[in-house]
């Protein structure tokens, strides 16, 4: 029987037989385990239907016990025997749970778990998702949805595109008219919208119960049309060179104009002032009140495509925007165009090129290193979950490459980036950028299962990867998130039926 395990545990010994959840099953919690046994209650709920009495009694045959650790790492134990027995600190908790939800298997009635001892512990600190909710703005259920699905593969940091030329999405008390005039549509036609002060809270408290951390981005210099609604003194009027008019001819869509919502997804037109004391003041209250928000480390300041831009000019931004997040508490994260400028010490770069990257990207990623920061790998051909996995599929932009799912599974991240030292990557990243999307169900579509390849590639050791043994696995998890209500893609060359 194949253990429909992802991504793959560190350490992995199966034993004949099965543990058998019964109506008197407890939850067991040690040391102080209380919330995972609230995810664990509401797992048990949810897919099975039981609500197992929560107890801090000693364990008997039957029990599911949750042991807490001291450590301060993100690792587990789980052993299948006569009882359940997970052990690891609050992230390692959860991570035992998320596990646990993948071996839950229903026959004739009865839920059972297959007898199993797991060691595991993540090949990388950082793994990442990223929703784009400025292309198409998506209400809170549907990221705390996104969030259930993240968290249940390990991946343990949201990044929020919240900004972009086509809206913006996060309130700001000292420049209300950010939300009040910038926020009222999305590409295409679709409908706009923004998160209150307080809906951004819930988001990152959800997120937090999941082990995950939110990087907001506030995208700049470029990608700034939306800000020029509500404040045209901090941007510059749309750049329409021979390069944005083909650009825009082949979209078939209209060039921006300045003042009014853009609601194509052509790329590299807009800019903030960057040399004006008006457009410093706007940013110092903008970052101040994204950083004051926001209880993790990075803020995430884009830096990708300022076509229009001249070089010096977005140099010297870069090093400015940089400093002023630092001086705001926190660690900056740039795409890896940012990387041509003298970046404030530490800064991440996020590597958005191809997995045959050009000597410039190589050159421009290399440069956070050099300046005691870290990379985190995003490669356009592998890692964006936007790409369609078809030239056919009905979702998703083919611009960066026809990703399927074996495409999304074997690449190395250690080998992306030639020169880069493999201890400066911090970890990967899917971006979802949302050009295509409208409902949670096309979220779906294009995040199953490619976001399970990402999550292996992020966790599990390089030497454990294996295609034929994911696609067994991966193929076993379909009924599993069938179970979960959760949708998505099922490509025909995997077998999705019951393992
Ligand atoms: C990007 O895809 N522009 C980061």
């Amino acid at each position: 029987m194949v253990l429909t395990l992802i991504p793959l545990p560190s350490s992995v010994t199966a034993a004949p037989g099965a543990f058998v959840l019964s109506p008197a099953a407890r939850i067991v919690i040690v040391d102080g385990a209380d919330a995972a046994a609230s995810v664990l209650s509401d797992l048990l709920a949810h897919r099975c239907g039981l609500r197992p009495e929560v107890t801090t009694d000693d364990p008997a045959a039957g029990d599911i016990v949750l042991r807490a650790t001291g450590a301060d790492d993100e690792a587990y134990r789980l052993e299948v025997a006569e009882r359940i027995e997970i052990a690891g600190a609050d992230a390692g908790l959860f991570y035992g749970i998320q596990t646990l939800r993948q071996l839950l298997r229903e026959d004739a009635g009865s839920w059972s778990i297959p007898q199993v001892s797991i060691v595991d512990a993540p090949r990388f600190a950082y793994r990442g998702v990223m929703l784009d909710v400025a292309r198409t703005f998506f209400d809170v259920a549907t990221v705390k949805a996104f969030i259930d699905r993240a968290s249940s593969l390990k991946f343990n940091h949201l990044h929020l595109h919240l900004t972009d030329d086509q809206g913006w999405r996060l309130h700001i008390d000292s420049r209300p008219l950010l939300t009040e005039k910038a926020s009222g549509t999305s590409v295409l036609g679709r409908p706009g919208g923004f998160y209150t002060k307080d809906d951004f809270r819930e988001i990152i408290a959800y997120a937090a119960a999941h082990h995950m951390v939110v990087v907001p981005e506030i995208d700049l210099p470029g990608h700034t049309h939306a800000i020029g609604l509500a404040y045209p003194d901090v941007v510059e009027a749309p750049v329409m060179n021979d390069m944005l008019l083909a650009q825009s001819e082949s979209l078939g869509q209209p060039l921006p104009a300045a003042g009014e919502p853009y609601q194509g997804w052509g790329v590299g037109h807009s800019s903030v002032r960057i040399h004006e004391d008006a457009t410093w003041d706007f940013l110092r209250d903008v970052l101040g009140e994204v950083a004051e928000i926001t209880p993790g480390d990075y803020l995430h300041i884009g830096g990708d495509e300022c076509l229009g831009t001249p070089p010096a000019d977005f140099d010297a931004f870069v090093e400015r925007v940089t400093a002023l997040t630092v001086e705001l508490g926190k660690t900056p994260v740039a795409w890896h165009e940012a990387g041509s400028a003298v970046v404030a010490e530490g800064t991440v770069g996020q590597f958005w090129g191809s997995d045959t990257p050009s000597d410039e990207h190589i050159e421009h990623t290399r440069r956070f290193v050099e300046r005691g920061g870290s990379v985190i790998l995003s490669p356009s051909t592998r890692a964006y979950l936007d790409m369609k996995y078809t030239p056919e599929f009905p979702l998703g932009l083919s611009w960066a490459a026809v990703i399927d799912l074996e495409t999304a599974y074997s690449w190395e991240p250690d080998a992306i980036v030639p020169g880069l030292d493999p201890a400066a990557i911090l970890g990967i990243e899917g971006p979802l950028w949302a050009e295509t999307l409208a409902t949670l169900d096309d979220i779906d579509q294009l995040f199953f299962p490619r976001a399970a390849a990402l999550a292996e590639i992020a966790w599990s050791s390089a030497s454990a990867k294996d295609w034929n043994s994911f696609r067994a696995r991966v193929g076993g998890l379909g009924p599993v998130w069938d179970a979960e209500g959760w949708g998505g893609h099922r490509p025909a060359e995997i077998d999705w039926s019951t393992p």
